[in-house]
This record gives structure tokens, C-alpha cells and sequence, in this order.
């Protein structure tokens, strides 16, 4: 009987270490199957150009002398196009420490979510939870805001970052103004740089105050659209899916069609990529072409919003 014939990912003389992988992909290829899979779940990275930017832009904004109208951003995009993955990137490169009396935490930026409603004492109980302060549900409203700012100063909070923002600025026009009023007094209070993040609906709101459109500065984090900074983040992707073999996603037909299936949303490319990984690595096929896309299981969003078949 003849011996199996050896598959293409086998061809490679030993000593042959994955050149079209990252380090990080490397380290997994030499595991099972399972363990590659696994790897395509976990969370990575990608510091493409415009994130990058946006987070030197925060640096120096981090950085900005202590004045009573500090400089603020709105960073603006549609859903799941990186804004979260943005701001926590950010926090994580500014961890807390413990002060040098050991008396209390110091919070150089703090990261937090709006309340899904525009209630004032809850936007201050999402601040006060993440600087694990204790909350009382009788607490008055100004007794939260007292509290946000005295443990701001006490944490030499250097940046407040608010996301899902569009949640306070929904609503009437009075309910968004409040806010609005309450975003303005807040950064003057503390004297540091508000970063919100959200979606057009709280750009619009922001430019109803002429102070408030003036001081948040806006951020775009536009789709992705066809060009070398698509083609480039691609390139990136195809370093951290740990398969035997190069797929080229950056080649035009893949390209186009990935394009077409996300919506030009890195979120949705990322899930996209990891389903179509994961077939390429059980079907043994280890690359991604247009069958795999096409055969993965990836529902695009806007069929996501369709109602099911048999249900209208
Ligand atoms: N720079 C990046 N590198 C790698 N993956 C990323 C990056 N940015 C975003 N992603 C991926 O895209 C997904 C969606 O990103 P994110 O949650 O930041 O979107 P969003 O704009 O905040 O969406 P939403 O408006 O729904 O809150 C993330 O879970 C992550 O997997
Ligand atoms: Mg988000």
C-alpha cells in the first residue's frame, strides 16, 4: 500500500517556521487543532493607522496643562467599528497604581458607560462603580457629584472617558441639553479632558450647544472602505489566523469580498475571519478563499435584521 499522500501544509522541510505568521500566531502552530481554534477567539490588537492616531491624539491630550476648559474628543462611528476597542486600548496603557502613601488607588484614565437612560444620578453611580467607590441608592444627586469630584481629586483622575454616550444625549431636546450642561460643568469642574465615544445621533446633539459641538472635537472612525489601509489591515488579520498556509486576503477578489460581507465593520471582520479560520482548519483546507468565506456560517448585518423566515 502506498503512503498517504502528504498534504500541502505538510510540504514544508522541518525547520520552516510559518513566514507569513506573527510571533504570536507561531507560538500555536505546533498545538492541535483545538488549541489553534481556541487562539482565534481570544481578542488581539490591530494598531492600524487611524487608531493609532487617535490614540496619540488622547496622549497629548492626557498631557495637556490643567485648564478651566479642557480639551475634549468625540470619538464617532458606527456600531462595532472599534470605537470601545479604542478608548480600552487607551485605558490599558495608563493602569492604575497604588499611590506611594498606599492610601489610595491612582486612576491616571478612567473608563466608563453611560447609563442607558439620561439620569444624571446614574451617569455619576457608572463614574463612582468604576473607581470602586460604594454607592448608596438613596444618595442624592448632588451628593454623587460631590463624591465623583472629591474622589477624582483623590485618584489624580487625569482623563475621564464616557462611552456609549448616545444613550445620555437621546431623547428631547431638554433631556439632552441637561446633559449637555452636565458634560461642560463636569470637565470644568475637574479640569481634564472628557473623551466620549458614539454613534452620529450624539454628534448631532453636541453641535444643539455651540460650546459643547466647539469643545468635542470629533473623532471619526469611518467603515472601512477599498484602499491601501483596508488592504494593510487585512495583511494584518492574515498574520494572527494561525493556518498552515497564506491565504493573500488582501488580494483583490478576497478583498472586495470580505468588504462586501462586513459592511467595511472591523468587528464584523473579525468575527468573519475567525468562523472562516476555524473552517479552514477542520475541513484541513488551512486557508481562506471565497468557498470558505462563503461556507462559514457568517450571517451578514444586515440579514441579521431581517425577521426569520415563517415569522412575518
Ligand atoms: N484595533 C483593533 N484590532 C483588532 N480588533 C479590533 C480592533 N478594533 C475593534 N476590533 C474588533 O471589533 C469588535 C468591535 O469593536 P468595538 O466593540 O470597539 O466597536 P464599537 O465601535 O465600540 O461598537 P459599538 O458601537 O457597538 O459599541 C471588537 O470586539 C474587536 O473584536
Ligand atoms: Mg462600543
Amino acid at each position: 500500500m502506498s503512503a498517504a499522500k502528504p498534504l500541502p501544509y505538510d510540504m514544508p522541510p522541518s525547520g520552516v517556521h510559518w513566514p507569513h505568521l506573527s510571533a504570536l500566531a507561531k507560538a500555536v502552530m505546533d498545538g492541535p487543532d483545538e488549541l489553534r481554534i481556541a487562539f482565534l477567539q481570544d481578542p488581539r490588537w490591530i494598531g492600524y493607522p487611524r487608531a493609532v492616531e487617535t490614540l496619540r491624539d488622547l496622549e497629548s491630550l492626557l498631557n495637556h496643562p490643567r485648564v478651566y476648559r479642557p480639551p475634549c474628543r468625540l470619538i464617532l462611528g458606527a456600531t462595532n467599528n472599534g470605537k470601545t476597542a479604542v478608548l480600552r486600548r487607551f485605558e490599558s496603557l495608563h493602569p492604575r497604581s497604588e499611590r506611594e502613601d498606599g492610601e489610595a488607588t491612582r486612576i491616571p484614565v478612567l473608563y466608563a458607560i453611560a447609563p442607558p437612560k439620561p439620569s444624571e444620578k446614574r451617569f455619576y453611580e457608572s463614574i463612582l462603580r468604576r473607581m470602586n467607590a460604594p454607592t448608596n441608592a438613596t444618595d442624592s444627586v448632588s451628593r454623587r457629584h460631590q463624591q465623583v469630584l472629591r474622589l477624582a481629586s483623590e485618584v489624580g483622575l487625569g482623563m475621564l472617558v464616557i462611552d456609549e454616550i448616545h444613550h445620555v444625549l437621546a431623547g428631547g431636546c431638554a433631556q439632552h441639553r441637561e446633559f449637555l450642561n452636565i458634560l461642560k460643568s463636569l470637565s470644568g469642574e475637574l479640569q481634564i479632558p472628557i473623551v466620549c465615544a458614539g454613534t452620529k445621533s450624539a454628534f448631532h446633539a453636541m453641535q444643539t450647544d455651540p460650546e459643547v459641538g466647539n469643545r468635542f472635537q470629533p473623532l471619526p472612525l469611518p467603515p472601512w472602505v477599498m484602499g491601501a489601509e483596508y488592504l494593510s489591515l487585512l495583511a494584518s488579520f492574515e498574520r494572527i489566523l494561525p493556518l498552515r498556509l497564506p491565504s493573500n486576503l488582501s488580494e483583490d477578489a478576497l478583498a472586495i469580498r470580505i468588504l462586501a460581507m462586513t459592511e467595511g465593520r472591523i468587528g464584523e471582520m473579525v468575527t468573519l475571519l475567525a468562523k472562516a479560520a476555524e473552517l479552514a482548519i477542520t475541513s484541513r483546507q488551512e486557508r481562506i478563499d471565497t468557498q470558505v468565506l462563503n461556507a462559514a456560517g457568517f450571517v451578514p448585518p444586515q440579514q441579521r435584521k431581517e425577521l426569520p423566515d415563517g415569522l412575518d
